[in-house]
């Protein structure tokens, strides 16, 4: 046998042994977390394991004796809203020195979009469908947040919303299952990193689940009536997607699923969670939701409330104390077996263990704020924000400006604006951090530019006292850039609005400066699609900036000026009207798809029903053309992945990035097919005059839904294809599987 013969086989050797060695130690470790969990089940009275279960909301208290005797006695397993360094040490002192066992407590927040360096809101951040730089993102805020002595995010938020008049559409990556299930296990990565027990990684959780965003009218806390099948197809694919990326904790949503609450559904959180996804991590109620059941009249006191939510699946009870004040006597009563406790308080151990609280249970106070605002965070951010705003509109191409552009009127309520552009759940994040888009441009353009500003109008409030000073700059300068939109309260938990329009008078003032005749761009912050079809069919340029954080001013001057070419698509549909909502791209056909010929189609009578702007829209300084799709084979043996490639080429003369998306349909199967689901992506940067061949493998397990018996599974058919740059152009084909 040759020396390179050898070489090959010890080389295998050693790789076989390494890798059955990661396997074997990664198994060695779990098989030592449940022995720690054994001994210290058999240590615990039945008080210590029900404190575990309790997560008490430190922002409605202080440091007092009876919080410290609470903790002493180990009726505390968590606290949530602990945000300063030194208090936390000082209740985890108390824990792990003070107490009979010495478990250490887990601190959480909700580090949703940021820590300190706040980045564009999620609904923005999936703009980016750049799922490298969400992880980064999130990698970013948790080794800030770790640095301040937060252990466990209540992040990524990822319910599906379909309706814009829900406030929390802001807060999740939008209304598609497939690319929210793909930003779920990015942000899980970037959270808890390769090691959870590494000290900048934090425990992320999967929330809220499960249809939270499907509350009715849009109404926050509403009741949320799906049926089986699309809760399963739609609303728990990116929780099931995040589970498979290994997410420590879930938190059990307020709503009602069919009058069955989350936080007291066995069928979610039990059956499916944990029986069908093998999830092993802990359940958190939401705040007070497991008490909100006497609410729903499913529980007639906080007794009943406890047992029924430790009887679903709930382990951690958020802020009430249905678990802390019931359950050692529903245990006496026989009404809660006391192996079920157990069984919760082994998750919740076997998460401290995991992120390395009994190893490490401190942090350096000295260390807080050495990890925030470093210059590659912000560098990150800036990039985010780059790529997260959507062009909606380049009429003429008036868009880039020239940066030695004579004059400039700055104009509008969000210009220099620093608290709206955090957005909501901003974290710990600082309005005196964000470079506004007024300092952006400043930063931009050239010393002979001259820069006129003017708020023109409040966000919200209709006084027009403004419009004639802003109607004089506006003569006096060669372009006008208007900043309107939402302020960061009009989204968010418990912010929802029936209507979707500009608030105030921010379109009269537009509409003012409109007939100025000067060219108008505008810039668009909001936490939610918006309607705005006037706005877009008589104004030049229209960039939609979500609320985008810190960096808002720097990165959307990136894109005024040309120094970055916009690449953002649509997560969430635009409608025309409210009326029309919900309204989404994967939706199925109906037995009458409108149709303009016959007034007896599902549709309107005043308002077309297709959207202003649909999922996966949005421009580019330059044009990218689509070419040569290939389905291969085109006849498939069911099980067998499809390849399927399409050429891109950059028709323009600038360079710039174009997210090539895959959609399919099944066009005849056991339930109605959505008429397009999105499968596959890729963003792809092409130089002027560059063509390049994207390819895509389906597989069966991407083809999968819940069949008439409620079976996962992938029936033969034809199936329809496209490829292209957004969810209603594209180049279509089809495929047969058999
Ligand atoms: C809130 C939110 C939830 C958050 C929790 C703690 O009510 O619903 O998203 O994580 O309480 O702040």
């Amino acid at each position: 046998m040759n020396i390179i013969t050898k070489s090959v086989i010890i080389f295998i050797m050693l790789f076989v042994n390494q890798t059955s060695f990661g396997i074997k130690s990664a198994e060695t470790a779990a098989f030592a977390i449940e022995k720690r969990i054994d001994k210290l089940l058999a240590q615990m009275t039945l008080a210590e394991k029900i404190g575990q279960m309790y997560q008490f909301s430190y922002a409605k208290a202080d440091m007092s004796a009876e919080l410290a005797e609470l903790v002493r006695s180990g009726k505390v397993g968590a606290f949530l809203a602990v945000t300063d360094v030194k208090l936390r040490n000082k209740l985890q002192k108390i824990a792990v020195k003070e107490s009979r066992l010495g478990i250490p407590l887990i601190f959480g927040l909700d580090v949703i979009h940021g820590y300190r360096t706040i980045f564009p809101i999620p609904l923005g951040q999936s703009a980016t469908w750049d799922l490298r730089l969400a992880e980064k993102a999130a990698a970013i805020a948790a080794k800030e947040a770790r640095s301040e002595g937060i252990d466990w995010t209540f992040a990524p938020m990822i319910d599906i919303a379909r309706d814009p008049r829900w406030g929390r559409i802001a807060e999740g990556f939008g209304e598609d299952p497939y690319l929210c299930s793909l930003m779920a296990q990015a942000k899980v990565r970037g959270f808890q990193g390769k090691n959870l027990s590494a000290t900048d990684t934090i425990v992320a959780c999967l929330k809220h689940y499960v249809a939270y965003g499907a509350a009715e009218a849009g109404r926050d806390y509403n009741s949320a009536e799906v049926s089986e099948r699309t809760l399963r197809d739609i609303y728990m694919a990116p929780f099931r997607a995040g589970v498979k990326a290994a997410a420590a904790t879930v938190m059990s949503s307020f709503n009602d699923i069919g009058g069955v609450p989350a936080s007291g559904n066995r069928f979610i959180l039990t059956d499916v969670l944990r029986g069908e996804w093998g999830f092993d991590g802990f359940v958190v109620s939401d705040y007070e939701s497991i008490k909100e059941m006497i609410n729903y009249g499913i529980a007639a006191d906080e007794a009943q409330a406890g047992e029924k939510a430790i009887l679903a699946g709930v382990d951690m009870e958020m802020a009430s104390r249905c678990f802390l004040n019931n359950l050692a006597r529903l245990v006496k009563d026989r009404q809660v077996p006391e192996k079920v406790i157990d069984e919760a308080v082994r998750r919740i151990l076997r998460v401290k263990l995991r992120a390395g609280l009994f190893e490490h249970p401190y942090v350096d106070p000295n260390l807080a704020g050495s990890e925030t605002l470093q210059n590659d965070s912000l560098q990150i951010a800036r990039e985010m924000v780059r790529k997260s705003l959507v062009l909606l509109k380049n009429d003429g191409g008036l868009l880039p400006l020239r940066k030695d552009i004579p004059s400039i009127a700055v104009i509008g309520p969000l210009a220099d604006n620093q608290r709206d552009l955090l957005g909501a759940w901003c974290g710990r994040g600082k309005a005196e951090d964000v470079v506004t888009l007024l300092k952006g441009i400043k930063n931009k353009v050239s010393s002979t530019c001259r820069i006129h500003y003017i708020k023109g109008c409040d966000i919200k409030d209709n006084s027009l006292g403004q419009f004639d000073a802003a109607l004089n700059i506006a003569d006096k300068s060669d372009v006008v850039i208007m900043a309107v939109g939402e302020s960061a309260d009009m989204s968010g938990e418990a912010h929802c609005r029936t209507s979707l329009d500009l608030p105030g008078v921010q379109r009269q003032l537009i509409k003012a400066i409109h007939k100025t005749g000067k060219p108008v761009i505008v810039v668009l912050f909001t936490g939610r699609p918006l309607t705005i079809s006037w706005l877009y069919e008589n104004i030049g340029a229209v960039l939609l900036a979500w609320h985008p954080g810190i960096q808002g001013g720097n990165g959307i001057a990136d894109v005024l000026f040309g120094d970055y070419n916009p690449s953002g698509k649509l997560a969430v549909t635009f409608p025309r009207n409210v009326g029309q909502v919900p309204l989404y791209y994967n939706h199925k056909n109906s037995g009458r798809p409108p149709a303009a010929s016959d007034p007896f189609t599902s549709k309107y009578i005043d308002c077309p029903w297709t959207p202003l702007l649909p999922f996966g829209y949005g421009l580019s300084y330059t044009a990218f053309e689509y070419s040569n799709l290939e389905i291969k084979p085109d006849k498939v043996r069911l099980g067998q992945p499809v390849s399927i490639s399409v050429e891109v080429e950059n028709k323009g003369t600038k360079a710039g990035e174009e997210v090539v998306q895959l959609y399919i349909r099944d066009l005849v199967a056991s339930v109605a097919r959505p008429v397009k689901e999105l499968k596959g992506f890729e963003k792809i940067r092409l130089a002027a005059g560059q063509k390049r061949k994207v390819s895509f493998t389906l597989t069966a397990e991407q083809l999968k839904f819940y069949d008439i018996d409620m079976k996962f599974t992938v029936e033969p058919g034809v199936f329809k294809v496209w490829a292209g740059p957004s969810s209603i152009q594209g180049l279509e084909g089809t495929f047969e599987i058999f």
